[in-house]
């Protein structure tokens, strides 16, 4: 028999029931939780975005501005991050990405990158492609023409030909003095860690560029594209080509992307994680900063920690989610701890959260 009281006590719990699975798989943190910060740069929620929005790495802002025009006259964030990230590939002066960027051990520039389209899940990658200046376009067409997401070296490097692109010379003259000069300096007995030790603290080369967006149609599309670790073995491929590393994109949650050290960010599949922790109602930031803190608890190699246990490398984390709110995260503080954005309040920098404090640099 249902009496008065049974039926409100079974009302209730069915209330808060259905409002935690709302706060679990609806709802959506407007707030990240507090996080560390440049304390002379505190956080303001700029309030949701109208219209489109694009974010990027630190070397993005031109990129941002490319993609959020674009998306203004009507494009997709498909073609948006596509044009976008084109400015870098083919900026000699850009070295850590596409022409220009700095080569392998043998003095030969091998890019990775890949593209994913937040409203049908599908993506393409190259991987170790030579020759070609923008990799993210040969990304595009693999995931466009044929039946695969991945593929690498040679392969990648003959479609692309068959699809139209040209054959040239990566290096610049800037970057092949940069690797002469690595030459000079290598140890006879280098046992293929690190190049260079000694620097790789916040000193990694935190190039690479990852660009989201999402458009004025409500979807979303990303694309991560780089030149890899200077002077990497020929063949070493990052993170940056790989599905759920290096990006991960999808139209019922948000878009997240990664620069810094791949190998850190592939043991923890940190865009695909960053994701899934938005899904379930993560603001954009706490998220980015929760896949940081899986880094850090995944790395152990002594070599890569400093004497407080820090890892000694960079790695930056960055996430869109579909209603336009962003976030970012970084390893360390550094005056670039920063992402590029640009929607209706216009193209600029916005601060990191970050787990470190850099006291050099
Ligand atoms: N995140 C770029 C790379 O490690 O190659």
């Amino acid at each position: 028999m249902w009496t008065r009281r049974r039926f409100i006590q079974t009302m209730t719990s069915l209330g808060s029931l259905f409002s935690a699975g709302w706060a679990v798989g609806r709802t959506s943190r407007s707030r990240p939780t507090d996080a560390v910060r440049f304390p002379d740069r505190p956080w303001r929620y700029e309030g949701p975005p109208r219209g489109p929005v694009a974010v990027a790495s630190f070397n993005g802002l031109q990129a941002v501005q490319e993609a959020y025009e674009r998306m203004k006259a009507g494009q997709s964030a498909l073609e948006a991050v596509l044009a976008g990230v084109q400015i870098n590939e083919l900026d000699p002066n850009d070295n850590t990405v596409g022409y220009g960027g700095l080569p392998n051990a043998l003095g030969v520039v091998e890019l990775d990158a890949a593209v994913m389209d937040g409203r049908t899940w599908r993506a393409g990658a190259v991987g170790a492609l030579q020759g070609i200046k923008t990799p993210s376009a040969v990304a595009r067409v693999i995931m466009e023409r044929t039946d695969h997401i991945f593929l690498v070296g040679e392969g990648a490097r003959r479609f692309a030909l068959e699809y139209g692109f040209s054959n040239e010379d990566l290096l610049t003259p800037e970057s092949r003095q940069r690797w002469l000069e690595w030459r000079d300096r290598l140890n006879p007995r280098d046992n293929y860690l690190e190049p260079e030790q000694r620097d790789v603290l916040i000193d990694y080369p935190d190039g690479t560029i990852h660009v989201s967006a999402l458009d004025l149609r409500g979807h979303l599309a990303a694309v991560t594209s780089t030149s890899g670790l200077p002077f990497k073995i020929p063949g070493r491929v990052g993170d940056s080509p790989i599905i759920g590393a290096g990006l991960y994109c999808d139209d019922d949650v948000g878009s997240a992307g990664s620069t810094g050290r791949g190998e850190a960010n592939i043991k923890i599949c940190g865009a695909h994680t960053i994701v899934e922790m938005m899904r379930w109602g993560m603001h954009p930031q706490d998220a980015c900063i929760e896949a940081l803190r899986r880094v850090v608890s995944t790395t152990k190699e002594k070599r890569l920690l400093d004497d407080q246990g820090r890892p000694r490398f960079q790695l930056k984390f960055y996430a869109l989610r579909k209603d336009g709110v962003f976030g970012c995260s970084a390893l360390w503080g550094t005056q670039d701890a920063r992402m590029a954005v640009c929607d209706d309040r216009g193209p600029r920098f916005v601060d990191c959260a970050f787990l470190y404090v850099a006291e050099r640099k």
